[in-house]
């Protein structure tokens, strides 16, 4: 059994216990999706004013929505649509305070407000997108920024 760090935690050292969460439980295990399942649970659990979390991966041709915690998604994203295949054709972090204001946004949960995808790029090669959804305007921070790319590159090296 792993232990969920707790969302009570200060804010920095919740960072920290989320990482390593990551990190241990992916520890050793090469399978890429049920890395990505345990990681989705852990931010989807541990994160604050989280409604979705979740990641699609790039199938040569555009992205399939992959393991996730939050409700049911829309499966297929071209590369180049929406937050999530704008972050994959430009393979940069996207982060979208309100989603209402960012032309194409794709909305899978009427209650998203904001937004952050971060792409998953593994030696030159496009494997997906994290995408994390937030009730709340204005939910990520530059700390999550860091956060998110560091869990992706977790990821990455497993
Ligand atoms: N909002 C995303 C689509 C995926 S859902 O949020 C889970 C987008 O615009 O790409």
């Amino acid at each position: 059994m792993f232990t969920l760090p707790d969302r009570s935690t200060d804010p920095r050292l919740l960072r920290e216990s989320i990482l390593h969460t990551v990190q241990h439980v992916t520890a050793g295990e090469h399978n890429l999706v049920a890395n990505l399942a345990n990681a989705a649970s852990i931010m989807y659990h541990a994160l604050a004013e989280v409604n979705w979390c979740g990641f699609y991966l790039f199938d040569g041709t555009e992205l399939v929505l992959g393991p996730f915690h939050g409700r049911p998604a829309c499966i297929r994203i071209a590369l180049g649509r929406g937050v999530c295949g704008t972050a994959a054709q430009e393979r940069r972090t996207l982060v979208v305070p309100d989603v209402e204001a960012f032309p194409g946004h794709i909305a899978c949960d009427a209650a998203s407000r904001s937004e952050i995808v971060v792409p998953m790029i593994r030696a030159g090669v496009l494997v997906g997108v994290l995408d994390v959804d937030s009730p709340v305007v204005d939910r990520f921070s530059a700390d999550d920024v860091t956060l998110l790319e560091q869990i992706v590159a977790v990821l990455m090296s497993r």
